[in-house]
């Protein structure tokens, strides 16, 4: 009996590990800081022993080979880093002229080309794979079980109808804008279009802007992205294949945000939030950098990081950031890798690269000084750690004002940038202090859920795994038109039965009326 038990026990511990299966994972990612994110997925599926290829084209910027996963090439000449790096200087350039409304039109515009020339090349280095036919028997003769795509660019979503793959999505950004606008019912009433930096309180002029954002920017984004993919589909999927209807079908939605940062707004039944997925608890730092924030006593340290790209800022505005910190008490560790600011004080210890999360983790760090980008933020959620917000481009404004509005962040237009606004805002968040009991709230809330999200995150992509996709998640809105979807005809149909009954009770009664009146006529006669 007692042996019997004992086997029972080394039983279902060994039942446990039987659990994790090991699946063959398609990844079509998307190059550039989105890269990054992707990583960190695909590291944690690795470490669960799930097979997963990666595929890249040949003049990538970030995808390297790794022991983490096995890749796919494919010849593409040297066009990407180009175009990327064109549409950085653009956008920078874009900041420097925004004093005339009109310039920032313009260059919109070039932002938009430029965004569509990268779509397109998407769509060709997919037709590239389409037309290979050993590529393509290779491809199905592997049999994944999953395709895990970042539909920001459309090539995972094309390849996986190609395939029949189930798709996870690891999606903030679709083709046509924010993801929830692609699949959840999304009222402009309370739902803040990203790019009109508004919030979930709407004044009626805010609103109306709303609106029209929403509209302007989808126009958009059909016009300059979605032709492409449309393109694409005639071409190879036939005439009845809706492009974006392929975005849709998705069997999850990995959002690469949660209800910290967002808005409360309608989701669906297939969305995972992983916001904050990439974070980790901080390490010790290294000893130098330790005794310089250890010496920085009971004033402690300001960190600031504008991102991987724009490391190098305009010469005129570090000078008068520099000045502003060297009137602080407090020691400052600054990323940045242009030239020494002549203004720099003697408290500021430039870096050209920064143990971020360790030190956002660390006791002393008073501020963070963020462009709000890809990690940045959410980092600073995970440690509670204020942010004074300089954004520079793409969503990053739009991020940083949610930050605002909820009274963890101060944002400051970069293009108006002198020591004293800089140094008025720091002063406000280093000593004003709702600023840091706020963040260390939303940090809070952020840590209270049953299962951290990365965790979360790889249980979904088994579940699909397991279940060979989530089909019995995805709703029917998308397949219906306009019409039914917002139950137009019903509405017609009810009212016109209402109309009709309406109209026979009022001739029935003039009817009655008239009789009635007729014999009340003939008695008094
Ligand atoms: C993963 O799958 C590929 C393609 O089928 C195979 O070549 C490779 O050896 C596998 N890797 C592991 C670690 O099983
Ligand atoms: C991809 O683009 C190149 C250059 O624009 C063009 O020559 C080639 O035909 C395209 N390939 C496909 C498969 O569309
Ligand atoms: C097709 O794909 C195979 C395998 O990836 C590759 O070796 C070959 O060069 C490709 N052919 C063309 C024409 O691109
Ligand atoms: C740093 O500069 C301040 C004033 O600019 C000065 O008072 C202080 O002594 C300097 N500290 C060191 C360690 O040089
Ligand atoms: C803005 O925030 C979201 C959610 O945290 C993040 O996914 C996105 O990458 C951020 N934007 C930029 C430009 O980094």
């Amino acid at each position: 009996m007692m042996y019997f038990s004992a086997l029972l026990i080394i039983l279902s511990l060994l039942s446990v590990p039987s659990g994790v299966y090991s699946g063959k994972i398609l990844v079509y990612p998307v190059d550039g800081s989105h890269w990054i994110n992707m990583k960190v997925l695909i590291t944690e599926l690795y470490s669960r022993g799930h097979n997963i290829t990666v595929i890249r084209s040949s003049d990538n910027m970030y995808i390297k080979e790794s022991p983490y996963y096995s890749y796919i090439t494919v010849d593409m000449g040297e066009y990407n880093e180009k175009y990327w790096n064109n549409l950085l200087s653009v956008s920078l350039l874009m900041h420097r002229n925004e004093i005339l409304p009109w310039n920032k039109i313009i260059f919109g515009v070039e932002v938009m080309k430029m965004f569509s020339e990268i779509h397109k090349q998407i769509c060709n280095m997919t037709a590239k794979i389409f037309e290979n036919e050993t590529l393509m028997n290779s491809l199905q003769q592997a049999n994944y079980d999953m395709l895990l795509a970042d539909p920001a660019m459309g090539g995972g979503v094309l390849l996986a109808h190609k395939l029949g793959l189930p798709l996870v999505l690891n999606v903030r950004w679709t083709v046509l804008g924010e993801s929830h606008f692609a699949i959840a019912p999304s009222p402009l009433s309370y739902v803040p279009v990203p790019g009109a930096e508004l919030t979930d309180k709407m004044t009626f002029t805010q609103r109306v802007t709303n609106v029209l954002i929403y509209f302007m920017t989808n126009y958009q984004h059909s016009n300059y992205f979605g032709h492409h993919y449309k393109e694409f589909c005639q071409k190879y999927f036939g005439p009845d294949v809706d492009y974006f209807s392929l975005f849709q079908n998705a069997d999850i939605w990995l959002m690469r945000n949660d209800f910290t940062f967002e808005f409360p707004r309608p989701t669906m039944p297939n969305v995972v939030y992983m916001g904050g997925f990439q974070c980790k608890p901080s390490s010790p730092l290294p000893d130098d950098l330790e005794k310089f924030v250890q010496s920085s006593g009971e004033h402690g340290v300001i960190i600031m990081s504008l991102g991987t790209l724009f490391g190098e800022l305009i010469d005129d505005i570090t000078d008068e950031i520099a000045a502003a910190f060297a009137q602080l008490p407090q020691k400052v560790i600054w990323r940045h890798t242009g030239p020494r600011p002549s203004t720099l004080g003697n408290n500021t210890l430039l870096v050209n690269w920064m143990p971020q999360n360790d030190l956002l983790g660390h006791t002393k760090t008073k501020v963070f000084v963020a462009h709000g980008g890809t990690n940045g933020i959410q980092e600073a959620i995970y440690h509670g750690v204020p942010i004074l917000g300089l954004p520079l481009a793409f969503d990053q404004p739009d991020n940083l004002s949610r930050m605002r509005e909820k009274g963890t962040a101060k944002v400051l237009d970069i293009t108006n940038l002198d020591r004293s606004v800089f140094l008025e805002a720091l002063k406000e968040v280093l000593y004003n202090p709702s600023y840091r009991e706020n963040m260390q709230k939303l940090s809070q809330l952020h840590h209270d859920q049953p299962m951290k999200p990365l965790e979360r995150a790889v249980f979904w992509i088994e579940y699909v795994i397991r279940n060979r996709g989530a089909p019995h998640l995805r709703t029917q809105s998308f397949r219906m038109s306009w019409i039914t979807y917002h139950s137009v005809d019903v509405i017609l149909t009810l009212l016109g039965v209402v109309m009709i009954s309406g109209w026979i009770m009022f001739l029935a009664l003039r009817c009655l009326c008239v009789t009635l009146i007729f014999k009340k006529k003939n008695k008094c006669e």
